[in-house]
C-alpha cells in the first residue's frame, strides 16, 4: 500500500489497545494504523483480524499491520496503552500500577524519541496522571505534543448519568470531571447545563421532584468503574471511544474542546509539579490552548486535593 500522512500507531494491544484499534478502524481516522506489543504475536493476530473487518462496504481501504517503533517516525498520533491494567479487587485505586508502569513508560519512551518527536502522543496507560506526567517531563518530548485521556471517561460517565436522570442525548449534557484520572476526581457542578438551562434550574425545569444529590453522583462517576472492572475484569470500551475521540480531533485539526491531562503550570495556585485534568482545546499539534475555567473556592480545593493525591504518589517513585 503507499505511503500515508494519517498513520496512527497503537503501542500495547491488550484488552484496552484492541478495543483503541477496533474503535480505530470503525470511524476510519487513520489511513494505516501500525501496532506495537512485546508479544510479537498478538500484534500479529490483531492486525489480521481488523484487517478482515476492512473490506466490508461501509469501510475504508485501512493499512493495518503489526509494526516496530520505527513506525512512529511518520506517525501523526501515537496512542499509548501498554501496561497491566488494575485487577478487579486490587485495591480499587489506579494508582498502586505507579512503580509497575512508570518502568513501562521509560522503555517506550526511550525508544519512541528515537524515531519523532513530532506525533502527537495520547496517554492511556494507568495511572494515568502519574504516566504522563513522567513521560511529557522526562524525555524531552515537546510540550503540548504528549497529554493523557484524564477525565475523558469521567466526563463521559457524568455526562451518562445526567442524561438519564434528564431523559436526554448525553451530547446535549455540557458538564466536566476535573483533576484526576481516579478517585478524586470531581465534577465542576458550576459549569454543568443541558441546553444552556444551569445545574441550579434543571430539576424545575424537566419536573424532578427527588433533589439532585451531587455528592452521589460525583462518588457514583467513580466507582462505575470498578462496577465494570469487577463486572467483565477490565474497562475497555468507554476509553477506546475517548481515546479515538481525541485522536480523531488532532488527525482532523478539530480543535475539539475536551479535559485532558496536562502538566499544570500555576493554573488555581497549585504549585506541586502534577498533571491533572482541565479542558483543553485539541488540535493538530495536540494542546492548542488550555482552558482553566473560573471555579467557585470549593472546586478549586477540590482541584488542590487532587494535586497532593497524584504529588504522593509521583513522590513515592521519585518522579
Ligand atoms: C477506567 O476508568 C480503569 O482507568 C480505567 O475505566
Amino acid at each position: 500500500m503507499t505511503a500515508t500522512t494519517n498513520k496512527l500507531v497503537i503501542i500495547g494491544v491488550g484488552h484496552v489497545g484492541s478495543q483503541v484499534l477496533t474503535t480505530a478502524v470503525a470511524h476510519q481516522i487513520a489511513s494505516e494504523i501500525a501496532l506495537i506489543d512485546i508479544e510479537e504475536g498478538r500484534a500479529i493476530g490483531e492486525a489480521l483480524d481488523a484487517d478482515h473487518a476492512t473490506p466490508f462496504d461501509y469501510n475504508a481501504n485501512i493499512n493495518v499491520h503489526k509494526g516496530t517503533y520505527e513506525d512512529c517516525a511518520d506517525a501523526k498520533v501515537i496512542i499509548m496503552c501498554a501496561g497491566p491494567s488494575i485487577m478487579p479487587g486490587e485495591n480499587l485505586d489506579r494508582l498502586v500500577l505507579a512503580g509497575r508502569n512508570a518502568e513501562t513508560v521509560k522503555d517506550v519512551m526511550s525508544q519512541i524519541i528515537k524515531y519523532t518527536k513530532d506525533a502527537v502522543i495520547i496517554f492511556i496507560t494507568n495511572p494515568l496522571d502519574i504516566t504522563t506526567y513522567y513521560a511529557a517531563n522526562h524525555f524531552g518530548y515537546p510540550k503540548g505534543k504528549l497529554f493523557g485521556t484524564g477525565t475523558t471517561l469521567e466526563t463521559a460517565r457524568l455526562k451518562r448519568i445526567i442524561a438519564d436522570r434528564y431523559n436526554v442525548a448525553p451530547t446535549g449534557v455540557q458538564a466536566f470531571m476535573l483533576g484526576e484520572h481516579g478517585n478524586s476526581a470531581f465534577p465542576a457542578w458550576s459549569m454543568v447545563n443541558i441546553g444552556g438551562i444551569p445545574v441550579t434550574q434543571l430539576d424545575q425545569y424537566f419536573g424532578i421532584e427527588t433533589p439532585l444529590d451531587k455528592g452521589a453522583i460525583g462518588k457514583q462517576v467513580v466507582q462505575v468503574a470498578y462496577d465494570v472492572l469487577n463486572g467483565k475484569g477490565w474497562t475497555n470500551t468507554g476509553i477506546a471511544m475517548g481515546a479515538v475521540r481525541l485522536a480523531k480531533a488532532v488527525m482532523y485539526d478539530e480543535r475539539f474542546v475536551g479535559p485532558v491531562s496536562v502538566t499544570f503550570e500555576g493554573e488555581y495556585g497549585i504549585t506541586e509539579k502534577v498533571s491533572l485534568s482541565i479542558p483543553c482545546v485539541i488540535g493538530k499539534n495536540g494542546v492548542e490552548k488550555r482552558l482553566p475555567l473560573n471555579l467557585p473556592e470549593e472546586e478549586v480545593n477540590n482541584l488542590k486535593n487532587c494535586a497532593k493525591t497524584v504529588r504522593a504518589v509521583l513522590d513515592s517513585i521519585n518522579i
